[in-house]
Protein backbone atom coordinates (compact mmCIF):
# COMPACT_ATOMS: atom_id res chain seq x y z
CA UNK A 1 0.00 0.00 0.00
CA UNK A 2 0.72 3.55 -0.30
CA UNK A 3 2.00 4.81 3.36
CA UNK A 4 2.07 8.05 2.47
CA UNK A 5 -1.23 8.32 1.04
CA UNK A 6 -3.62 6.53 3.63
CA UNK A 7 -4.32 3.68 6.19
CA UNK A 8 -4.61 0.04 6.16
CA UNK A 9 -7.60 -1.47 7.41
CA UNK A 10 -7.40 -5.48 8.47
CA UNK A 11 -10.87 -6.78 8.82
CA UNK A 12 -11.66 -10.33 10.54
CA UNK A 13 -15.13 -10.94 9.29
CA UNK A 14 -16.50 -14.00 11.10
CA UNK A 15 -19.26 -15.26 9.16
CA UNK A 16 -21.90 -17.10 10.97
CA UNK A 17 -19.13 -18.28 13.49
CA UNK A 18 -18.32 -18.60 17.50
CA UNK A 19 -20.90 -18.24 20.01
CA UNK A 20 -20.79 -16.02 22.76
CA UNK A 21 -18.27 -17.74 25.05
CA UNK A 22 -16.42 -18.69 21.83
CA UNK A 23 -15.78 -14.78 20.73
CA UNK A 24 -14.77 -14.10 24.60
CA UNK A 25 -12.01 -16.68 23.72
CA UNK A 26 -10.53 -15.38 20.70
CA UNK A 27 -10.89 -11.93 21.23
CA UNK A 28 -8.68 -12.47 24.92
CA UNK A 29 -6.50 -14.20 22.86
CA UNK A 30 -6.19 -11.87 19.96
CA UNK A 31 -5.25 -8.50 22.16
CA UNK A 32 -2.31 -8.93 23.46
CA UNK A 33 -1.02 -10.12 19.89
CA UNK A 34 -2.52 -7.16 17.82
CA UNK A 35 -1.62 -4.33 20.41
CA UNK A 36 0.96 -2.77 18.79
CA UNK A 37 -0.29 -3.10 15.17
CA UNK A 38 0.43 -0.26 12.54
CA UNK A 39 -2.87 -0.41 10.66
CA UNK A 40 -6.13 -0.40 11.34
CA UNK A 41 -7.72 -3.66 13.08
CA UNK A 42 -11.38 -4.24 12.83
CA UNK A 43 -13.09 -8.04 13.84
CA UNK A 44 -16.84 -8.19 12.63
CA UNK A 45 -19.07 -10.35 14.44
CA UNK A 46 -22.37 -12.00 13.97
CA UNK A 47 -24.79 -9.97 15.99
CA UNK A 48 -25.09 -11.86 19.00
CA UNK A 49 -21.46 -11.06 19.51
CA UNK A 50 -21.41 -7.54 19.11
CA UNK A 51 -22.17 -6.75 22.67
CA UNK A 52 -19.39 -9.54 23.60
CA UNK A 53 -16.84 -7.94 21.19
CA UNK A 54 -17.87 -4.47 22.41
CA UNK A 55 -17.31 -5.34 25.99
CA UNK A 56 -14.04 -7.26 25.33
CA UNK A 57 -12.44 -4.76 23.09
CA UNK A 58 -13.14 -1.71 25.28
CA UNK A 59 -10.00 0.80 25.53
CA UNK A 60 -7.92 -1.49 22.59
CA UNK A 61 -7.02 -0.76 19.38
CA UNK A 62 -9.41 -3.10 17.78
CA UNK A 63 -13.03 -1.51 16.39
CA UNK A 64 -15.68 -3.70 16.10
CA UNK A 65 -18.08 -4.08 13.32
CA UNK A 66 -21.53 -5.58 11.99
CA UNK A 67 -21.92 -7.78 9.24
CA UNK A 68 -24.72 -5.88 7.82
CA UNK A 69 -27.47 -3.68 8.35
CA UNK A 70 -30.93 -2.71 6.73
CA UNK A 71 -31.60 0.37 5.45
CA UNK A 72 -34.79 1.34 7.25
CA UNK A 73 -34.47 3.07 10.62
CA UNK A 74 -37.01 1.01 12.04
CA UNK A 75 -40.22 -0.82 11.22
CA UNK A 76 -42.34 -4.21 10.18
CA UNK A 77 -38.77 -6.10 8.89
CA UNK A 78 -39.02 -9.51 10.67
CA UNK A 79 -35.56 -10.42 11.78
CA UNK A 80 -33.98 -7.33 10.46
CA UNK A 81 -31.51 -4.95 12.15
CA UNK A 82 -31.30 -1.42 11.48
CA UNK A 83 -27.71 1.05 11.55
CA UNK A 84 -29.50 2.90 14.04
CA UNK A 85 -29.75 -0.07 16.09
CA UNK A 86 -26.01 -0.64 15.88
CA UNK A 87 -25.03 2.70 15.75
CA UNK A 88 -26.34 3.19 19.45
CA UNK A 89 -24.75 0.25 20.48
CA UNK A 90 -21.54 1.15 20.20
CA UNK A 91 -20.54 -0.38 16.77
CA UNK A 92 -18.53 1.87 14.27
CA UNK A 93 -18.03 -0.94 10.80
CA UNK A 94 -20.51 -2.53 8.93
CA UNK A 95 -19.92 -5.16 5.95
CA UNK A 96 -22.21 -4.73 3.10
CA UNK A 97 -22.94 -5.89 -0.07
CA UNK A 98 -20.66 -9.05 1.03
CA UNK A 99 -20.99 -11.86 -2.34
CA UNK A 100 -22.66 -14.32 0.27
CA UNK A 101 -25.70 -11.80 0.82
CA UNK A 102 -25.75 -11.63 -2.59
CA UNK A 103 -25.41 -14.98 -3.87
CA UNK A 104 -27.89 -16.42 -0.79
CA UNK A 105 -30.11 -13.65 -0.03
CA UNK A 106 -31.14 -11.77 -2.95
CA UNK A 107 -29.07 -8.98 -2.35
CA UNK A 108 -28.88 -5.91 -5.23
CA UNK A 109 -26.71 -3.68 -6.36
CA UNK A 110 -29.49 -1.66 -5.51
CA UNK A 111 -30.31 -2.62 -1.83
CA UNK A 112 -26.83 -2.18 -1.18
CA UNK A 113 -26.91 1.45 -1.97
CA UNK A 114 -29.77 1.31 0.09
CA UNK A 115 -28.13 0.40 3.44
CA UNK A 116 -24.87 1.77 2.85
CA UNK A 117 -26.99 5.41 2.93
CA UNK A 118 -28.91 4.05 6.24
CA UNK A 119 -25.09 2.97 7.45
CA UNK A 120 -23.74 6.58 6.80
CA UNK A 121 -26.86 8.25 7.89
CA UNK A 122 -26.79 6.47 11.26
CA UNK A 123 -22.57 7.28 11.58
CA UNK A 124 -21.58 3.78 10.98
CA UNK A 125 -18.21 3.25 8.39
CA UNK A 126 -19.14 0.78 5.47
CA UNK A 127 -16.94 -1.97 4.62
CA UNK A 128 -18.32 -2.49 1.05
CA UNK A 129 -17.77 -5.36 -1.20
CA UNK A 130 -17.61 -5.90 -4.45
CA UNK A 131 -15.94 -8.87 -6.83
CA UNK A 132 -16.42 -10.97 -9.94
CA UNK A 133 -17.64 -14.76 -10.25
CA UNK A 134 -15.06 -17.15 -12.05
CA UNK A 135 -17.37 -16.70 -15.07
CA UNK A 136 -16.97 -13.11 -14.66
CA UNK A 137 -13.51 -13.56 -14.67
CA UNK A 138 -12.84 -15.52 -17.19
CA UNK A 139 -15.20 -13.96 -19.78
CA UNK A 140 -12.78 -11.14 -19.12
CA UNK A 141 -15.72 -8.52 -17.86
CA UNK A 142 -14.02 -8.00 -14.35
CA UNK A 143 -13.24 -4.51 -14.93
CA UNK A 144 -17.31 -3.92 -16.09
CA UNK A 145 -18.57 -6.33 -13.03
CA UNK A 146 -16.60 -4.41 -10.25
CA UNK A 147 -16.92 -1.00 -11.68
CA UNK A 148 -20.46 -1.33 -12.28
CA UNK A 149 -20.69 -2.82 -8.42
CA UNK A 150 -18.94 0.09 -7.01
CA UNK A 151 -20.70 2.66 -9.20
CA UNK A 152 -24.55 1.77 -8.06
CA UNK A 153 -23.21 1.16 -4.23
CA UNK A 154 -21.69 4.80 -4.17
CA UNK A 155 -24.69 6.31 -6.21
CA UNK A 156 -25.81 9.60 -4.11
CA UNK A 157 -22.63 9.40 -1.73
CA UNK A 158 -20.94 12.54 -1.18
CA UNK A 159 -17.53 13.23 -1.28
CA UNK A 160 -17.23 14.07 2.14
CA UNK A 161 -19.25 10.26 3.05
CA UNK A 162 -16.70 8.70 0.77
CA UNK A 163 -14.16 9.44 3.54
CA UNK A 164 -16.34 6.85 5.89
CA UNK A 165 -16.07 4.39 3.71
CA UNK A 166 -13.86 1.57 3.06
CA UNK A 167 -13.80 -0.68 -0.55
CA UNK A 168 -12.76 -4.28 -0.50
CA UNK A 169 -12.44 -5.97 -3.49
CA UNK A 170 -13.49 -9.90 -3.23
CA UNK A 171 -13.10 -12.00 -5.84
CA UNK A 172 -15.78 -14.65 -5.32
CA UNK A 173 -13.28 -17.59 -6.76
CA UNK A 174 -11.42 -17.09 -3.78
CA UNK A 175 -13.56 -16.83 -0.98
CA UNK A 176 -12.88 -19.49 1.46
CA UNK A 177 -11.45 -21.86 -1.46
CA UNK A 178 -7.98 -21.48 -1.05
CA UNK A 179 -7.30 -19.78 -4.13
CA UNK A 180 -6.20 -16.62 -4.04
CA UNK A 181 -5.96 -13.97 -6.58
CA UNK A 182 -2.20 -13.49 -7.41
CA UNK A 183 -1.12 -10.44 -5.64
CA UNK A 184 -1.19 -8.42 -9.39
CA UNK A 185 -4.31 -9.24 -10.31
CA UNK A 186 -5.21 -8.42 -6.81
CA UNK A 187 -3.76 -4.74 -7.23
CA UNK A 188 -4.79 -4.81 -10.80
CA UNK A 189 -8.23 -4.78 -9.93
CA UNK A 190 -8.04 -2.12 -6.65
CA UNK A 191 -5.96 0.13 -9.12
CA UNK A 192 -8.96 -0.21 -11.71
CA UNK A 193 -11.71 0.65 -8.80
CA UNK A 194 -9.19 3.40 -7.80
CA UNK A 195 -9.60 5.22 -11.35
CA UNK A 196 -13.32 4.64 -10.98
CA UNK A 197 -13.40 6.38 -7.64
CA UNK A 198 -11.25 9.13 -8.98
CA UNK A 199 -13.70 9.71 -12.09
CA UNK A 200 -16.65 9.73 -9.70
CA UNK A 201 -14.74 11.94 -7.58
CA UNK A 202 -11.01 12.96 -7.78
CA UNK A 203 -7.96 12.02 -7.53
CA UNK A 204 -7.13 13.30 -3.87
CA UNK A 205 -10.29 11.61 -2.97
CA UNK A 206 -9.52 8.25 -4.84
CA UNK A 207 -5.81 8.32 -3.18
CA UNK A 208 -7.29 8.22 -0.07
CA UNK A 209 -9.51 5.55 -0.37
CA UNK A 210 -8.81 2.67 1.97
CA UNK A 211 -9.33 -0.69 -0.73
CA UNK A 212 -9.19 -3.93 0.88
CA UNK A 213 -8.12 -7.19 -0.63
CA UNK A 214 -10.20 -10.26 0.41
CA UNK A 215 -9.92 -14.01 -0.43
CA UNK A 216 -7.97 -16.77 1.24
CA UNK A 217 -5.57 -14.10 2.77
CA UNK A 218 -3.58 -15.42 5.03
CA UNK A 219 -0.41 -15.57 7.46
CA UNK A 220 1.35 -17.23 4.41
CA UNK A 221 0.17 -14.68 1.62
CA UNK A 222 -0.97 -11.54 3.20
CA UNK A 223 2.78 -9.94 3.09
CA UNK A 224 3.04 -10.05 -0.80
CA UNK A 225 -0.79 -9.25 -0.83
CA UNK A 226 -0.45 -5.98 1.52
CA UNK A 227 2.80 -5.07 -0.29
CA UNK A 228 0.75 -4.34 -3.19
CA UNK A 229 0.73 -0.10 -3.69
CA UNK A 230 -2.87 0.10 -4.28
CA UNK A 231 -3.80 -2.91 -1.57
CA UNK A 232 -4.74 -1.41 1.78
CA UNK A 233 -5.08 -4.57 3.76
CA UNK A 234 -7.31 -7.19 3.66
CA UNK A 235 -11.03 -8.54 4.55
CA UNK A 236 -10.06 -11.90 5.99
CA UNK A 237 -12.43 -14.70 6.32
CA UNK A 238 -11.53 -17.95 7.71
CA UNK A 239 -8.05 -17.04 8.81
CA UNK A 240 -9.69 -14.02 11.25
CA UNK A 241 -10.91 -16.93 13.17
CA UNK A 242 -7.86 -18.10 14.73
CA UNK A 243 -6.20 -15.13 16.49
CA UNK A 244 -1.97 -16.46 15.61
CA UNK A 245 -2.99 -16.21 12.40
CA UNK A 246 -5.01 -13.08 12.28
CA UNK A 247 -1.84 -11.43 13.93
CA UNK A 248 0.25 -12.47 11.66
CA UNK A 249 -1.44 -10.35 8.70
CA UNK A 250 -1.89 -8.06 11.12
CA UNK A 251 1.61 -7.53 11.39
CA UNK A 252 2.27 -8.32 7.22
CA UNK A 253 -0.08 -5.20 6.97
CA UNK A 254 1.74 -2.95 9.56
CA UNK A 255 4.81 -3.30 7.75
P1 LIG B 1 -11.91 -16.20 3.30
O1 LIG B 1 -10.77 -15.39 3.85
O2 LIG B 1 -12.36 -17.29 4.21
O3 LIG B 1 -11.64 -16.64 1.89
O4 LIG B 1 -13.16 -15.19 3.21
C1 LIG B 1 -12.99 -13.96 2.64
C2 LIG B 1 -14.21 -13.16 2.88
O5 LIG B 1 -15.26 -13.45 2.36
C3 LIG B 1 -14.11 -12.01 3.78
O6 LIG B 1 -15.24 -11.24 3.73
Amino acid sequence: MNKALRKAVIAGNWKMNKNRQEAKALIAEMLPLVKDADCGVVICVPYTNLETALEATKGSNVKVGAENCHWATSGAFTGEISADMLAEMGVEYVVLGHSERRQYFGETDGTVNKRLHAALTAGLKPILCVGELLNEREGGITEEVVGMQTKLALAGVTKEQLANIIIAYEPVWAIGTGKTATAEQANEVNHYIRTVVEKLYDKETADAMTIQYGGSMNAGNAEELTAQPDVDGGLIGGASLKAADFAKIIEAASK
